[in-house]
């Protein structure tokens, strides 16, 4: 914009600017958006940044009088880059929101300089119960891992599912998920046999499987993040554990329709818990789908509803602040905001910051020739149920 000005004028501009607090600044909410296009959670990177840049598609770049300027930098799935480019993004690029954030230890870092610069702080991906709850600044519009585990705890107990081995990922959604699963299951009558936690890094599965299955469960809960489905898949089968008569289930971050087309019959039956599947059946879920496939020629994943609902938020909260963008005013407009997302109806809960809704329970199958999660129930407006046990 700078360049519309003689060199002459810029001087007294710029005085103007910083007597008006930012004039440039206030006609561009700037998004400093950090997800991981590189490294280990590269596939989530791509689907939040797609659910982005399809959002800003269909809706434009303009809010309640204000330009939206999304800054993408890529955190190399490192948290100490993420933390680093909040950092500048803050301070250099003085982003009114940052979003993005593939695992919870990058949402973590984060949190306190969303506190202390009073900048809201979107999380788009990450699931770990306890996030919001390191900065009033802090709202989710991913999803808790708890959320889902719950609910397949209940459907395992419900549905001859008596003796259960558990294998995680080695950090903190896993164990939110192997907790929150195995409180469940037990008080439903359950027993877990086994609880196993495979390293996040480069996991290999084998050995673990292996274990898993000397001790003979009904079934195996799986937790892997986004983007390790297809490889634990893989091995499952392998293992022969497929054919052996155990079943899987899990969160729904196993069978992620970003790597399920892949995956092959091994996955087909596979019972899962989660917040979206690409199957769902909506007219909005339907438009999204092709409309994503269109501009990416792959399939949209749970995290790229994340990235869509995420910008949904951030342009809802502007039209009802009239574009004022500071931390205080926006984070005050998205508590108790509800809308209409791909997934399904979602509202901010407003004493949490954190996602309300809906978790359904799906199986895999092969529709047309390709493997969906085919959802068969549905529990309506789901909170995260840590938060809600610890409030009673
Ligand atoms: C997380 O690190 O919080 C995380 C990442 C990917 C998932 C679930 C949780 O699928």
């Amino acid at each position: 914009m700078m360049f519309k000005y003689t060199t002459g004028a810029i001087a007294a501009l710029a005085i103007g600017t910083f007597a008006a607090g930012g004039a440039f600044a206030q006609d561009t909410v700037k998004i400093g958006l950090i997800i991981s296009m590189t490294g280990q959670q590269a596939s989530t990177g791509k689907q939040v940044k797609a659910g982005v840049d399809l959002y800003m598609k269909e809706h434009g770049d303009m809010v309640a009088g204000k330009k939206i300027q999304v800054i993408l930098r890529d955190s190399g799935s490192v948290p100490d880059n993420t933390k680093r480019l909040a950092q500048e993004l803050i301070v250099n690029d003085k982003v009114n929101v940052i979003a993005g954030f593939e695992i919870t230890p990058a949402a973590l870092v984060v949190a306190p300089l969303a506190t202390e610069a009073k900048v809201v702080e979107v999380v788009m991906a990450a699931g770990t119960s306890i996030i919001t709850e390191k900065s009033p600044y802090i709202v989710r519009t991913s999803f808790t891992v708890p959320q889902s585990c719950v609910i397949i705890a209940d459907w395992a107990a419900k549905n001859k599912i008596k003796k259960v081995v558990t294998i995680v990922s080695d950090y903190a959604p896993g164990f939110d998920a192997e907790k929150s699963f195995t409180e469940r299951f037990k008080a439903a009558g359950g027993t877990v046999a086994e609880a196993i936690r495979v390293p996040l890094a480069n996991p290999d599965f084998s050995p673990f499987l292996q274990r898993a299955a000397d001790a003979k469960p009904d079934a195996i809960f799986i937790f892997v993040p986004s983007g390790q489905g297809g490889s634990f898949m893989k091995q499952f089968a392998e293992r022969g554990l497929d054919k052996a008569g155990i079943k899987l289930i899990g969160p729904g971050d196993v069978t992620d329709d970003d790597l399920l087309p892949g995956m092959g019959d091994a996955a087909i039956g596979t019972v899962t818990a989660h917040f979206y599947s690409a199957d769902h059946n909506s007219a909005m879920n339907k438009a999204y789908v092709a409309a994503f496939e269109k501009a990416n020629h792959f399939r949209p994943g749970f995290m790229s509803v994340g990235g869509y609902d995420g910008m949904n938020l951030i342009y809802s909260a502007l039209k009802k602040t009239g574009g004022k963008a500071d931390g205080d005013s926006l984070i005050a407009a998205m508590k108790g905001m509800k809308w209409e997302s791909p997934r399904g109806p979602i509202s901010i809960d407003p004493d949490t910051r954190d996602i309300i809704q809906n978790i359904y329970i799906r199986k895999v199958e092969k529709k047309n020739g390709q493997l969906y999660n085919v959802e068969f129930e549905t529990f309506k407006d789901v909170k995260d149920p840590v938060k809600a046990a610890m409030k009673k």
